[in-house]
């Protein structure tokens, strides 16, 4: 049997679909899945071909890949990559690449990379986006790690991924480290909020209008700049029958998440960076579950219907700006760390890797790819901050609007108060200071004298 060109470990949804992609491609593969759970006989059995060879052995699997071996992991994120792969480094040589694509935190992968590469192996942490049709028709691909390493693997890993408008692949190496996994838990954060405002004009609209009116406007507006792979999905989702119902009227209104979205908010929040989208998304999710508690007080809200009356054209302009508060603070945050971690990372490439392939992909993301040349945040490019501030009117009308409605409207509202305390010049936070200076003696700066004096006060009368 002669020797695969590449590996993967891991055959569950993600896993299988990347596989079928790299032999569609003519990749010569070696595919494991430990053997409790039967993938690799039911993979084999729907993708036969001389060019892919299944085992359930892990020395079989390492043996059968030509070296240096490229390894792709694709086990689920947490203490399962480390055990995997403490496994294969007793069974792999000095120069064999692993590459992990799940959705691992970034500082494991940092932690993984050092690890390895004691004992000379070489390690890529991969973030994976595009969901089941993305890995299997083309994903957008974001490595970081060794650098060497990336060149090796380079090969393979354009011919899985998704091609830009361009015909070029949406791969591309961003830095090493955690980088590659920094980036693709960014790019869940600003899913996250992309996603909550879709809801949140999804909810405003079934007030006044029913599920094939709000499918076409979904429809119209991603006809237009507005185009969107999430704006699409929801056009659909919301006139998806189940007999003769509409199914999204049966979905529990309980959202999951499974830690990218709250690691995003965690790390921002960290380096100091406004990540108001995504917060209000995650936190949105994080109350969707505390359903009991929000049934038990509803029961003390008595509903009554008041007028109801949205322009469909503010909202598309509201929901146009928040999109783009949604986009600058997510590259914000990614400069922010490029800069604490010295990645170095390439703004505009990372907008045109998420051009096709991803989750939020879309027509924006392909604007920025030349508003985020040679700017390190979207709030410098001059045309960017017209439009957004072109945009508060709108915002403002809508989250009025919901308020009177009683509709919450988390990521609406983050974005209309970020946009305003942005372009505030006397903020409230004199008072901020001023309470700590009165507590503990935290001392302050006067507007009045030079900014590298510090003032302390007894503000109070018993100090
Ligand atoms: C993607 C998705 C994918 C997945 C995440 C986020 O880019 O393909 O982001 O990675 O949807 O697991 O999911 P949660 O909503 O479960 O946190």
């Amino acid at each position: 049997m002669s020797k695969s060109e590449f590996g993967i470990i891991g055959l569950g949804v993600m896993g299988r679909s990347l596989a079928k992609n790299l032999i569609g491609k003519g990749v010569s593969l070696s595919v494991y899945n430990r053997p409790e759970d039967d993938l690799v006989s039911n993979f084999l059995s729907v993708s036969a071909n001389d060019d892919v060879h299944g085992f359930e052995d892990l020395q079989d699997f390492v043996s059968s890949i030509s070296q240096p071996r490229k390894i792709l992991l694709m086990v689920t994120a947490g203490p399962v990559v480390d055990l995997v792969l403490d496994d294969l480094m007793a069974l792999l040589n000095a120069d064999d690449i692993i590459i992990d694509g799940g959705n691992s935190f970034y500082k494991d992968t940092a932690r993984r990379d050092q690890h390895l590469s004691k004992n000379g192996i070489h390690f890529i942490g991969m973030g994976i986006s595009g969901g089941e049709q993305g890995a299997l028709l083309g994903p957008s691909l974001m490595p970081g790690g060794n650098k060497d390493a990336y060149h090796k693997t380079e090969d393979v890993l354009k011919q899985m991924a998704a091609n830009d408008e361009n015909g070029t692949p949406c791969v591309s190496y961003l830095g090493p480290d955690g980088c590659g996994h920094f980036i693709k838990m960014i790019h869940n954060g600003i899913e996250y909020a992309e996603m909550q405002l879709l809801a949140e004009a999804y909810g405003l609209l079934s007030y006044f209008k029913n599920h094939k009116e709000i499918s076409e406007i979904f429809s119209q507006w991603n006809k237009g700049m507005l185009q969107s792979y999430l704006l699409g999905i929801t056009s659909e989702i919301v006139i998806k029958k189940e007999g003769n119902d509409y199914l999204i009227d049966k979905v529990l209104d309980q959202a999951g998440s499974k830690g990218t979205g709250s690691w995003s908010v965690q790390e921002a929040l960290q380096m100091g960076i406004p990540s108001g989208m995504m917060q209000s998304a995650v936190e949105a999710r994080y109350i969707s579950l505390l359903k009991e508690q929000r049934i038990a007080l509803s029961r003390h809200i008595s509903a009554t219907q008041k007028e109801f009356a949205l322009d469909i054209d503010i909202l598309k302009q509201a929901y146009k700006t928040a999109r783009l508060i949604n986009h600058q603070q997510g590259f914000a945050i990614i400069a922010a760390a490029s800069e604490k971690y010295n990645w170095n990372i390439n703004l505009s490439e990372v907008a045109r890797i998420w051009t096709e392939g991803c989750i939020i992909k879309s027509r924006l993301m392909k604007e920025l790819i030349i508003t985020l040349t040679g700017v390190d945040d979207l709030l410098e490019a001059e045309d960017f901050v017209t439009e957004i501030l072109s945009g508060e009117e709108s915002l403002h009308t809508v989250i009025k609007q919901g308020m009177g409605q009683r509709i919450a409207l988390p990521s609406f509202s983050a974005a209309w108060n970020y946009l305003v305390a942005m372009s505030t010049e006397n903020s409230v936070a004199n008072m901020i200071q001023a309470q700590r200076d009165a507590f503990g003696a935290h001392t302050y700066k006067r507007t009045d004298k030079p900014f590298d004096q510090n003032f302390t006060t007894n503000w109070t009368q018993n100090g």
